[in-house]
């Protein structure tokens, strides 16, 4: 299965991405974690886009197409994968439809109020990539990840300015995919809630998808 995780920022791609990739055992593939990596790693690539994360603003079309095409061509997304994060503007998908069909988008939707909510308190570990909330979604233990203890931290962008900048962008440049995929027929909405738990959006991304 070749599908497309779309919504606005804090929309709850990632989170359930990480459900989605064991059930469907295909591979997940955030643009914006391959990103984060590279700034972990300073590569050159992670210097060239690191202030760009920081503040919240959309990497230029042709270097994000490029990572895209290369990890697509890998011998695990033979089966299919999980694109989370891409396509983000009109050029994008144009250029995914010519290296690719996909089988399906889900578009997570949500309010805007709910999205603050949930990014401000937004924890992930650096390492493991695995994406906690403070109150909705919490560590077992405060500040530590489950998996390994290491300590949480927050995304340079979940600070206020750049969340308020990323919704802008959002509204600008990728709302605009979810008519594109809906004339292609390919768009499967699931409305989520702060008061809908993960697994239960999960169900639903299910549902949308048989
Ligand atoms: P990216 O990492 O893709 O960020 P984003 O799209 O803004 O989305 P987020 O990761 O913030 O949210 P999410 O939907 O994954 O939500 P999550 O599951 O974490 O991109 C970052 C940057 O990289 C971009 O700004 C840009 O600079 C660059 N970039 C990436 N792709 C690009 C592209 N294609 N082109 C150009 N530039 C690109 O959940 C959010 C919070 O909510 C968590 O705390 C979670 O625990 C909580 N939560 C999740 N589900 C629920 C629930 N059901 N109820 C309550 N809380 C919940
Ligand atoms: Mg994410």
């Amino acid at each position: 299965m070749k599908m497309v995780f779309l919504g606005p920022p804090g929309a709850g791609k990632g989170t359930v991405a990480a459900k989605a990739k064991d059930y469907y055992s295909i591979p997940h593939i955030s643009t914006g974690d391959l990103f984060r990596s590279n700034i972990k790693n300073k590569t050159e690539l992670g210097k060239q886009v690191e202030a760009i994360l920081a503040a919240g603003s959309l990497v230029p079309d042709s270097v994000t197409i490029a990572m895209v095409k290369d990890r697509i061509s890998q011998p695990d997304c033979e089966k299919g994968f999980i694109l989370d994060g891409f396509p983000r503007t009109i050029a994008q998908a144009e250029a995914l439809a010519e290296m690719t069909e996909l089988d399906a988008v889900v578009n997570f939707v949500i309010s805007n109020e709910e999205v603050v909510e949930r990014l401000s308190g937004r924890r992930m570990c650096p390492s493991t990539g695995h994406i906690y909330h403070v109150k909705f979604n919490p560590p077992k233990v405060e500040g530590k990840d489950d998996e390994t203890g290491e300590d949480l931290i927050q995304r340079d962008d979940d600070k206020p300015q750049a969340i308020l900048h990323r919704l802008e962008v959002y509204t600008a440049q990728t709302e605009p995919l979810i008519k594109w995929y809906t004339d292609r027929g390919l768009i499967r909405n699931v409305q989520t809630s702060n008061s809908m738990s993960p697994d239960a959006v999960f169900e639903e991304t299910k549902k949308v998808l048989k």
